[in-house]
């Protein structure tokens, strides 16, 4: 069985071709970042009228690129939710035409789970149990994984999400949107123990981010301008080092009470190159498949329920975390 993967659930408009054992045949995002970028954010509106162009597009180069075509497809996946309603829309859309002129079955799937199982991708394919960090743009979670058909949350966040965190501080230090990947190169070049960013304690498993965001913004504005170009690269080693103590520390005690004795990581955040060697035995997404795409969203399709052809039509999506 072929899988055609869709998903537009934010500003990456992707399609990927997988086959049922995991193999990638081809995974294409076309990502809208510069687009949102002068707005210091992703614009809802903005994104699904991008979407709408993409879509077709980038089905058609996931398709050529799998050196195949529709005939080659058994059944097509698409995001569910959550994430911005229109964006979703679009590719919900855009699936149920194709699923449907073909006769083919859909395959809906939580964008989530999607994250989880870009883990279960060859060559490095996971095996479950773990204790899954999923860290992304909107969304910080420690996830019991048991099985590959999905996940308990343990552990949440209050405020601010990981990634969330990232953008914000990358905003207060000028470093544009969005600024994860930004902050990780620039701390590269700083002292991370130059100041020290107070990491909450929140009770249970959740975190809290928005006090360190706050504490950045007062460390900021006592700056001048030719000081905060001096001291731009320690704010960001600093600010990083203390989201991935928070990251870690919490992962760590969450894989403790709940005796699992690996760690996964995954979502946009596990792209960040001090996360990733601050937990060295830990199971790591592989770079590509970090931030937003739908090798993903196929490869969680293999562990959904298909719905058959045409019971998809009235397929509604869903914004927030069900
Ligand atoms: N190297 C990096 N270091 C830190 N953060 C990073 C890095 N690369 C990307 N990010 C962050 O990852 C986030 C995007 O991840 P992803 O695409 O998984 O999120 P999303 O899809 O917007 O959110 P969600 O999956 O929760 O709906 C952004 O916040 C970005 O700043
Ligand atoms: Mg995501």
């Amino acid at each position: 069985m072929v899988l055609l993967g869709v998903e537009t659930s934010c500003d990456e408009t992707a399609a990927a071709v997988v086959t049922e054992d995991g193999r990638i045949l081809s995974n294409v995002v076309s990502s809208q970042a510069e687009l949102h970028a002068r707005f210091g954010g992703v614009v809802p509106e903005v994104a699904s009228r991008r979407h709408l162009e993409l879509v077709a597009p980038v089905v058609q180069g996931a398709l050529a690129e799998a050196g195949t075509s529709l005939d080659g497809i058994d059944a097509v996946a698409v995001t569910r939710g959550p994430g911005l309603i229109g964006a979703l829309l679009v590719g919900i859309s855009a699936a149920k035409a194709i699923a449907w002129s073909r006769g083919l079955p859909l395959i809906p799937v939580d964008h989530l789970h999607g994250h989880v199982a870009s883990l279960y991708l060859q060559p490095d394919d996971v095996e479950p149990p773990f204790l899954c960090l999923l860290a992304s743009g909107g969304h910080t979670l420690l996830l019991d994984v048991q099985d590959r058909t999905g996940f308990t949350v343990l552990g949440s966040t209050l405020d601010d999400a990981a990634g969330e965190a990232f953008d914000k501080g990358a905003r207060l230090l000028g470093l544009g949107y969005p600024g994860g990947a930004a902050i990780d190169r620039l701390a590269r070049e700083g002292d991370p123990e130059a100041y020290r960013f107070p990491v909450a304690r929140v009770q249970g498993l959740d975190f809290s981010f928005s006090g360190l965001k706050t504490a950045l913004l007062y460390a900021v504005r006592d700056l001048s301008t030719e000081e905060l170009e001096a001291r731009r690269a320690d704010l960001a080693a600093s600010y990083q080092r203390a989201i991935v103590r928070a990251l870690v520390g919490r992962a760590t005690e969450a894989a403790e009470q709940s005796g699992h004795s690996r760690i996964a990581v995954v979502g946009g955040v596990a792209a960040n190159s001090e996360l990733r060697a601050a937990l060295p035995g830990a199971a790591l997404a592989p770079l590509p498949l970090c931030t937003d795409n739908a090798a993903m969203i196929a490869s969680a399709a293999r562990y959904a329920t298909a719905v058959p052809f045409p019971e998809y039509l009235a397929l509604d999506a869903y914004a927030t975390a069900a």
